[in-house]
């Protein structure tokens, strides 16, 4: 980003440090990216303020805050989810597992950087997770209160729309890989690749996941006095039995953003900015036919505990893609890795074939001790396209 950009600091702690950068730089707009502050209350905070920002109320943004609130409001609403239980206690939650069957899914109500849910294969693997999660193990507080839920088999979408209280504009879908190892297998990850291409759904699952998830899901949140204006990210499963909503996200996704973000050549900006004065229906966003990929490499020990200070060698021959640093910073000369999730490499092409081929060409150039990235990124898309064209 510094070098299209300059990157500044919050000017003061919360809040209220966000707050002070756009006065100071008379910011026409703030676009909010992760979840923390957009939960804390930073759009109420600069709307207190008069000052122009997109993203979901504190409200608002309990739909990815809390799972369990997003579940009851799903429920109350009939927004198609799979089966749960909401438990404050171990005992509780494990006296429940009985009523569910295996696979399933068990996952902490606060935020986790997607780190937060867990697929139990077994009675062992779920008591194990209940406790990991309860005794704070595995998320923190996030996990004080935990879901027992059914696990859907099918693939997963992620679905992510610009709303401006009844009124929404689908983006393109994207596809993200969820796990750490290739063939989804391995912990839950925040993502490890994605890619963005239209023929990820049909024009009619498209159409369906639109009115019956996203414009339902603004219906509800205006009805109960919560109206969402932001990115709503409706993250999917597509399941012999329709589709059904895994979890909402109150933004663009890491790393679908810069899949989808990759493919819009223009209008995004102004786009953003009609959604926050009532005039989304008239915007146009400029979307080019065509595919992206990012491939994420990640540091050595994620998603449990990534190790920090390797350096990162090659960054300036990958030139076949573009590079978006996450967890890196610099020490002299060198880049070295700082966080999980350390570059996201992202490449375009007329085919999704096109695009991960440059995507890899440039991740094959760049090194570091300890590095992860999957192979398989976009091979369900891949393979999905060579059916459809030998017609089976
Ligand atoms: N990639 C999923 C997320 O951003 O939560």
């Amino acid at each position: 980003m510094a070098q299209v950009a300059e990157c500044v600091a919050p000017a003061g702690p919360g809040v209220d440090g966000y707050l002070g950068v756009a006065q100071r730089v008379e910011a026409d707009l703030t676009i909010v990216g992760p979840e923390v502050p957009l939960v804390a209350g930073v759009v109420d905070h600069f709307e207190a303020a008069g000052k122009r920002i997109f993203g979901p109320r504190a409200n608002a943004a309990q739909l990815e805050g809390s799972k369990a609130y997003s579940k009851e409001f799903m429920a109350r609403h009939g927004i198609p989810t799979a089966r749960f239980q909401v438990f404050d206690d171990l005992a509780a939650a494990q006296g429940a597992l009985s009523r569910f069957e295996y696979p399933v899914v068990l996952k902490a109500d606060g935020l986790a950087a997607g780190k937060g849910v867990v697929i139990a294969k077994n009675k062992a693997e779920a008591e194990a997770a209940l406790e990991g999660l309860f005794s704070g193990a595995l998320v923190g507080d996030a996990g004080a209160r935990v879901l027992i839920e059914d696990f859907w088999r099918g693939e997963e979408v992620s679905f992510i729309a610009i709303c401006d209280h009844d009124t929404a504009l689908a983006l393109p879908p994207t596809q993200d890989h969820k796990n750490i190892f290739e063939n989804d297998q391995g912990p839950n990850t925040g993502g490890m690749g994605a890619y963005c291409d239209d023929r990820i759904l049909t024009p009619e699952q498209k159409d369906h996941i639109l009115e019956h998830v996203i414009l339902k899901t603004l219906a509800g949140m205006a009805a109960e006095g919560a109206p969402f204006r932001g990115f709503l990210y409706a993250g999917m499963m597509m399941t012999a039995d329709g589709p059904k909503v895994l979890e909402y996200n109150v933004r663009l996704g890491d790393p679908e953003t810069q899949a989808l973000l990759y493919r819009i050549t223009g209008g995004f900006a102004d786009t953003i900015f009609a959604a926050t004065d009532g005039t989304l229906p008239s915007a146009r966003l400029t979307i080019p036919d065509g595919a992206t990929a990012c491939v994420v490499m990640a540091a050595h020990g994620y998603p449990g505990t990534p190790r920090s200070g390797d350096t990162i060698h090659g960054l300036g021959e990958a030139m076949e893609a573009t590079v978006f640093h996450a967890g890196t910073r610099a020490s002299g000369a060198e880049i070295q890795t700082a966080g999980g999730r350390v570059l996201g490499v992202t490449a375009t092409g007329t085919e999704l074939s096109g695009a991960l081929d440059r995507a890899y060409a440039a991740v094959d150039k760049i090194h570091f001790a300890g590095k992860q990235f999957r192979r398989d990124i976009g091979q369900k898309g891949l393979k999905r396209y060579t059916k459809n064209r030998v017609g089976t």
